[in-house]
């Protein structure tokens, strides 16, 4: 029974002697105890007081700022409490803020939003680059999953791996993300399929926000795909899901998500865990027609999923059924590149109107990618975007994907999360793929990267 081991490293009342609750009520061992007050220990505060001058060129995302980024030649952004208050040409900053504030030049440099990478399955154990390397061989990603690898194989090292060393390599990845931009992201569970490891992942999600300057955001993933204990017994796999595991991760998540496809789960199976999801507090996303027309973009739509992501395989009909319900389409470029198919459909998407969000989907399957930089120039050289779009797309797309309103546009009242770019435009992003051109990162008005 789950309530007789570690929630935390998963062992049992028998090997650890000395279980007791964990602050919400779940056990953990002495063990855990110390590694968990250790980490919770870690000092981050923000709220930075700067101003930033000679930027050469800033993207706001501000729409009442002309063009389609919003972008300010030779500009200024003034910076109190980690909130911006004041952004516009430097030719008219007002006086108090050049006179009471830290000055920060950029040199010449450009400034955009801070990424907010608004889907990611961060929080793994292992990796599958032998499976990678049979994948450039010729072997297809669905049989491997079929035969008890891909997925699986994460499920079982995300299982077997203590809490510590999860947290440890979960925010190393966000660190090595913030390093390079990305000042939000969001972090799946998944790999777990059963009580003990989906608490475990969530709760490794919540420690890396304490160890790194990132903001995460945690979706519950239970229903990724079939447990293998559950292999030849959907129906008790869902009802797990609506008895024990949604009431139990709720608390720790804001969004349910359902891998709606061939192999996974159905458009039936999926509307039943986000109506029962819904019940926890927790808002629908979607992993939708990543590998066929299997029906989760039409979901998405019908129950105004907050997102659907991937959509790989979309109709002119579908998008516009997306962007009526106001769903945010999250595209995945990475994905295809790893996985050695077409670029989603970002055109179709943006001709019909639809909110777009582009994220890295980091995870040791499909898109071992961490690089925010390297997505908007996949969109833009492979996909259609436009580097406008796509870096909107990556910024305030990535924050209207995860509901957080005042991220993803540098405006009056935004949180100052930043990026000063070695470069003197955002079009060197695209146009320089491959190379880290974060010079400075800025979370909440404070230098948390290239200090
Ligand atoms: O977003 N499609 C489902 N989930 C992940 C892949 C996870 C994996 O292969 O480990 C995705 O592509
Ligand atoms: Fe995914």
């Amino acid at each position: 029974m789950a309530r007789l081991t570690c929630s935390f490293c998963g062992k049992s009342e028998a090997e650890v002697r000395n279980l007791v609750a964990g602050p919400d009520g779940v056990a953990i061992c002495n063990e855990c105890v110390g590694v968990v007050s250790e980490i919770n220990q870690a000092d981050l505060t923000y709220g930075g007081d700067v101003v930033l001058t000679g930027i050469s060129s800033l993207v706001t995302n501000d729409p009442r700022v002309p063009g389609p980024v919003g972008e300010i030649p030779q500009a200024s952004v003034a910076i109190r409490g980690g909130k911006v208050r004041w952004a516009g040409p430097e030719s008219t900053l007002p006086l108090k803020y050049r006179e009471d504030l830290p000055p920060l030049d950029c040199e010449g440099r450009a400034v955009i939003p801070g990424f907010v990478d608004a889907h990611t399955h961060l929080a793994f154990a292992g990796d599958r680059a032998e499976e990678f390397s049979r994948r450039m061989a010729g072997e297809d990603y669905e049989a491997i999953l079929r035969a008890g690898g891909g997925i699986l194989s994460t499920v079982r090292a995300t299982r077997e791996a203590p809490f510590s060393d999860l947290v440890s390599h979960t925010a190393a990845r966000a660190q090595r993300m913030l390093e390079q931009g990305t000042t939000t992201v969001e972090i799946k569970s998944g790999y777990g399929l059963e009580l003990v490891t989906e608490l475990k992942q969530l709760r490794a999600a919540a420690q890396v926000q304490e160890q790194v300057p990132i903001d995460v955001v945690t979706t519950f993933l239970g229903a990724h795909v079939l447990p293998p204990e559950y292999a030849s017994d959907r129906e008790g796999y869902l009802r797990l899901l609506e008895e024990e595991l949604l009431p139990a991760c709720a608390p720790l998540a804001v969004y349910c998500d359902v891998f709606c496809d061939r192999g996974a789960f159905s458009p039936a199976e999926a509307r039943r865990i986000l109506v029962a999801a819904a019940h926890h507090g927790l808002r629908p996303r979607l992993h939708a027609n990543q590998l066929g027309q299997t029906g989760g973009a039409g979901l998405a739509a019908e129950v105004k999923a907050v997102s659907a992501d991937h959509l790989d395989h979309l109709t002119a009909d579908q998008a516009a059924a997306l962007t009526e319900a106001g769903t945010v389409a999250v595209l995945l470029p990475a994905v295809a590149l790893s996985m050695r198919t077409p670029s989603p459909p970002g055109p179709m998407l943006l001709e019909a109107g639809a909110i777009v969000a582009l994220a890295t989907d980091c995870n040791p399957g499909t898109s071992y990618v961490e690089s925010m930089q390297l997505v908007v120039a996949l969109a833009v050289l492979e996909g259609g975007f436009t580097p406008a779009q796509a870096v909107w797309s990556a910024t305030r797309g990535g924050a209207l994907a995860l509901e957080e309103e005042d991220k993803g546009w540098i405006r009056r009242g935004a949180l100052a999360d930043l990026v000063i770019l070695d470069a003197p435009s955002y079009l060197h992003l695209s146009y320089r793929p491959g190379s880290n051109l974060a010079w400075k990162v800025l979370k909440e008005g404070t230098v948390v990267a290239g200090v």
